[in-house]
């Protein structure tokens, strides 16, 4: 059918008001308008506005629900809406309005065509998903960007031994390389839930119109084609009414805050012990204590990573009860997303930018890392190999470190003697001085554990070796994703200079 044979013909908008801004006469606006107005949020999905508008135009010329001359010269009008910008918007309600008005006032009444079988309903869904989609490949670029970094830098530091901790407590040595690619590897897996919700999100809701669908014969597939998206969203009022794009994209955007803030928290740990130097270009100094020199940026990180997850927070909470199909509590959705997203995307550059450019001091690492007789686990695991019960090792290394001073490693002489004591005989029955010597120098210690994953040089190489991999399979992912939206934007751009 077309919008002549429904009877919403020249000289009205859809919604019936003489054309010249939309709506004009139902609602004049009172002391709500601007309560109501989201178009400065807007600002955030004015180009994909503008995106949805021309291939929404496009397919209704295509399926001759309006004229190819109406279509070139709302088209023409959306072009100089561009050019002028958000800010040259007239007052409204929000950005899809405006820019109908804005056409309006270009094309006379005709240009109120635009808005057939449509409604904003499905129009700021397909807004929100076309510039969420931009957001996340930026976001997923940031995240591969930095494994990049982080990975180079391991590469360098494979051999640097410092403490590991847990509780914070000196627990056993393990080396920069480690430490690094452990954070790596959780930003492999950030980057595969930013991946996977791009699938969900990457899906066109618009057709749907307010919910319940229109007589219009649309092209769904046609209008998903021209913005690139990879299908559909089926169901008409869950394109209208789904909002978990957003939720799961917002989610992940928190989880990688929150593996980003253990990164910045180790390193302000880090630098606080001295065995982290972060570049000035990451620090910053006091306004009165000439000394200083503090992570700050490693802080605010820490603290954007808040930002995150209250975004998610606010957006499930907005949606939270929500019924089918459209409310206007949408309205407040996207805000929170973008506020996680962003902070999160800044966030990633900062911290490993600051992991990247540090100077890790070699010498005082090392002489850290056996520091609270980190060794003793291998100790114990060394008399274990040797034929002690673990169980037992574990009770002499215990009982030296208990004997040893103010939580310093024991020399061989004094584990001996305390092993002789708990077993009953000679612990060169198990192991020679040589051995038990090399037990308690960090160095060696790490060199020994070099099970899958572990901290050894050449275990933690592998892992390199293969989070390479991964992050070149990742890389392939992005530009595939990047290329389909590129060449649907030249594609659009192509239709669009068709009619105008
Ligand atoms: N500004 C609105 C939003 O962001 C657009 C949809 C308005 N729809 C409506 N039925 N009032 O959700």
């Amino acid at each position: 059918m077309s919008e002549d044979e429904l009877g919403a013909g020249a000289g009205e908008s859809t919604d019936g008001s003489d054309g010249t801004a939309v709506r004009r006469d139902r609602f004049s606006g009172g002391p709500a308008r601007g309560f109501m107005s989201s178009l400065a949020d807007d600002e955030r999905i004015f180009a994909a506005d503008l995106a949805v508008d021309r291939a929404h135009v496009v397919m209704l010329a295509e399926q001759e629900i309006i004229d190819d001359d109406t279509a070139g010269e709302i088209l023409a009008a959306l072009d100089e809406v561009e050019d002028a910008g958000h800010g040259a918007l007239s007052d409204g309600e929000d950005v899809h309005e405006a820019i109908e008005t804005a056409v309006i006032e270009r094309v006379g009444p005709d240009g109120g065509r635009m808005h057939t079988a449509r409604s904003r309903n499905d129009e700021v869904a397909a807004c929100i998903r076309y510039r969420l989609r931009e957001d996340l490949l930026e976001l997923i670029e940031t995240v591969i960007e930095a494994r990049e970094q982080l990975l180079e830098v391991a590469a360098e530091h494979t051999e640097t031994v410092m403490p590991g901790y847990t509780h914070l407590q000196p627990a056993q040595p393990t080396t920069v390389a480690h430490w690094i690619a452990s954070y790596e590897q959780a930003l492999q897996r950030d980057t595969a839930r930013l991946l996977s919700a791009y699938e969900r999100v990457d899906r066109n809701p618009l057709g749907a119109a307010a919910f319940a669908g229109t007589p219009f014969d649309v092209d769904r597939e046609r209008t998903a084609e021209l913005l690139g998206f990879g299908g559909i969203v089926e169901n008409s009022m869950d394109a209208a009414a789904a909002r978990d794009a957003l939720v799961e994209t917002t989610a992940a955007a928190a989880t990688l805050a929150t593996t980003l803030s253990g990164l910045a928290e180790d390193v302000v740990v880090f630098a606080n012990r001295g065995f982290v130097e972060l570049s000035d270009d990451y620090a910053s100094t006091s306004s009165i204590m000439p000394q200083k020199k503090n992570p700050d940026t490693m802080e605010l990180v820490r603290g954007r990573t808040g930002d995150a997850t209250a975004g998610l927070q606010g957006l499930l909470t907005t949606l939270k009860g929500l019924p089918r199909a459209y409310n206007r509590d949408l309205q407040r959705a996207g805000r929170h997303a973008w506020d996680a997203i962003d902070s999160v995307t800044e966030s990633v550059a900062v911290a490993t930018g600051a992991v990247a450019t540090a100077d890790w001091p070699v010498d005082d690492l090392e002489a850290a890392a056996g520091e609270g007789f980190s060794t003793a686990t291998g100790v114990a695991d060394r008399l274990a190999m040797a034929g002690v019960p673990f169980r037992t090792a574990h009770e002499v290394v215990a009982a030296a470190a208990g004997e040893a001073y103010e939580g310093d490693a024991p020399d061989v002489g004094a584990l001996e003697a305390t092993a002789e004591d708990v077993l009953g005989e000679p612990l060169t029955e198990y192991v020679d001085r040589e051995t038990l010597a090399a037990t308690l120098d960090p160095a060696e210690s790490v060199a020994t554990r070099d099970s899958r994953g572990g901290p050894a040089p050449g275990a933690v190489e592998a892992q390199l070796a293969t989070a390479g991999e991964a992050l070149a399979a990742d890389r392939d992912a992005l530009t595939e994703r990047r290329e389909a939206v590129e060449s649907a934007a030249e594609r659009r751009r192509t239709e669009v200079d068709g009619y105008v």
